[in-house]
This record gives C-alpha cells, structure tokens and sequence, in this order.
C-alpha cells in the first residue's frame, strides 16, 4: 500500500502523501512529441497502424502545434515525408524540403517551442535505408563511410531552417563527430545534438514505416542498428557518442528496453531520452480500442516505469494525452 513503514506493521497514507514521497515525478516538460510532416498543401490524413496519428502538410502544422503548446510540452520531433525519393535522399536537405518548411513554419509561429529535427536518410531514399547503398561484388551494402557527409549537409540544412536540436537516427558510425564538426563550421556551435546512441533493430518500428514509408526494399536494418540480444554494446555505443560530441542520448525502444535505460542512465552523465516508438504505442491503442485495457491507465503506468528507469526525456505518440493524465499524480 504505501512505502512509508513503522515496525511491524506498514502505515496506511492519505494518497496526498503518498504524493508526497513518491519517488518518481512526470512533467509535461520533460515529454517530446513526435509529429509527422507529408509534402503538399492542406492536408491533415490519419496514420492507419497508428490510430489518433495523422500527417500534416506544412501549413496545417500549426493546428497541432497550437495544443502542443497549450500542454506545456518540452518539444516536438518532426519527421518528413517527401513526394520524391531517390539514391542519396536529396530531398532531405533541399532547402525548400518538407521537413526545412514544417521547421519555418513552427518556427514562425511558435518560437518558444523546441524543434527537434530526426536525421536520417530511411524516409528520403527510393530504397529505404538509413545511408547510401554501394555494390560490392554483386551485393548491396550499406556504405558507412560515404553516408556521413550526406548526415551533415541534412543537419546543417535542419539547423538553418530553425532546429533547435538535431536527433541522428541512421546509426552510421561516425556521424555524430561529421556533424558536430559541420555545425560548428557552420556557425551552430550553441545546436546540441541529441544522439539516437542506442537503437536495436526493433520490429516494433513497424507503424512508423508505414507512417513514413520508409521500410527498406530490401534486406533490413542489422548491420547497422543494434542486436537486441545485448546490453553492454549499448553502454559502449553510448560512451563512443559522447566522446564524438553528443550533448544528450537517446535510448529506444522504450518498453522492452529498460534495463537498457537504465545501464545507459546509470553510466553516462548526459542527459537521456526514451523513445517510447510506435509499435508500444500502436500495441497499447490496439487493446484499448477493444475495451481489453484502460487506455489512460496503461499509459500513464508505461510513462512512470520508463521515467522510473532513468528517463529524463520521454518521447511519445501519447504526449498530449500524458499532459493531462500526469497531473493526477
Ligand atoms: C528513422 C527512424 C525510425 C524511427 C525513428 N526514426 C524508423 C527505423 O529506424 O526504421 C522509428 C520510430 C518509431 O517506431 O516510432 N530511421
């Protein structure tokens, strides 16, 4: 019933104390919001896999962003959707891209909010991997090396555009330090970067490919995201980030990765954020819509673990909602 104890027996607490010496606190603050921006004018469509999600094109943005605000949200991460895919994801760094016009237009209009720009290649390429494919004897590989100045030129394209923040999600090795070194010769010394250090290949990503269209044509994501057998290799791939210069890190998914959570918090000294990615979100959905779980309940418990974990970040589908749902506790 209560953590308070007096031998023998344990003290029954008014749920106002219990309040009080709870040991893990939520603020709409610390949440991120992720938010889907597709090419086009006037357009606001629902996400299927992940029911309560819509896409917006640029102009529609601020209808979100103005409940986003009203609920105190620590910031939003805005991922784009291009009309035109190719080799090299050029459309990720045109200065006229979906994702550069969604950052003006939160910009213009909400100042004050914080912009967190997902770096990554998957949603911009025609075969729907992180980095650029080179063949090699015959097979397609993800080439590591020559994706990195791709990374910086998309950063730096973010940063111009009005990212407060920028968030690399293609786990290539190397990119935090190519673009850190492309900010700063750029003048965006005071942009931090927020480093996705520790992302498994999850099939939980399964909702955010169809929301983004970015499921790879072929093979999959191994060779370059993380095997979710191991938890050491997250430690070290965290400590390799803060080394090329990440200010803060990102471990994900959520849910099935908190002991995870947990090495990363209790071995680094930044600040840490948990992606709580659209598979826990659609899964939770799923049941609630079915009447088998209480939607409210089952979030509000999720959020608390992953914060109880180490989380100073959360970052999820839910945020809105969480805004309300916390301040009962
Ligand atoms: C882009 C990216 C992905 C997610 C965030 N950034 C997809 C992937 O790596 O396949 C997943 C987020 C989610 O599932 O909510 N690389």
């Amino acid at each position: 019933m209560t953590e308070l104890t007096r031998r023998p027996r344990r003290l029954r607490i008014t749920k106002s104390i219990r309040d009080l010496v709870s040991e893990t606190r939520l603020s709409s603050k610390m949440l991120i919001y992720p938010i889907f921006v597709r090419e086009g004018k006037n357009i606001i469509e629902n996400i299927d896999a992940m029911p309560g999600q819509k896409r917006y094109s640029p102009d529609k943005l601020p209808e979100i962003l103005e409940r986003v605000a009203a609920k105190n949200i620590g910031g939003i991460l805005l991922f784009g959707i291009p009309d035109k895919k190719d080799e090299c994801a050029s459309a990720a760094w045109d200065e006229n891209g979906v994702i550069q016009n969604a950052m003006r237009v939160a910009k213009k209009y909400f100042p004050d909010l914080t912009i967190i720009g997902d770096v990554c290649m998957c949603e911009y390429t025609s075969h729907g991997h992180c980095g650029i494919i080179k063949n090699v004897n015959g097979e397609n590989i993800i080439d590591n090396d020559s994706s990195l100045e791709f990374l910086a030129r998309i950063a730096l394209s973010q940063a111009q555009a009005g990212a407060d923040i920028i968030a690399p999600s293609d786990m290539m090795d190397g990119r935090v330090a190519a673009i850190r070194s492309k900010l700063d010769e750029n003048g965006f010394i005071n942009t931090p970067i927020l480093s996705y250090a520790v992302k498994y290949a999850s099939s939980f990503y399964g909702p955010f490919r169809e929301a983004a269209g970015s499921a790879p044509a072929f093979g999959d994501r191994k060779t370059y995201q993380m095997d979710f057998r191991n938890v050491r290799e997250a430690v070290k791939e965290a400590l390799l980030d803060i080394d090329e210069g990440a200010d803060m890190l990102i471990v994900k998914p959520a849910l099935a990765y908190l002991d995870v959570l947990k090495s990363v918090r209790e071995k680094t000294f930044v600040p840490v954020a948990a992606y709580s990615v659209s598979g826990e979100y659609s899964m939770i959905k799923a049941a609630a819509m079915n009447g088998w779980l209480n939607e409210q309940n089952v979030v509000t418990e999720s959020a608390f673990s992953i914060a109880r974990a180490g989380a100073d970040m959360i970052i999820t589908y839910f945020a809105l909602e969480l805004a309300d749902w916390i301040r009962n506790f």
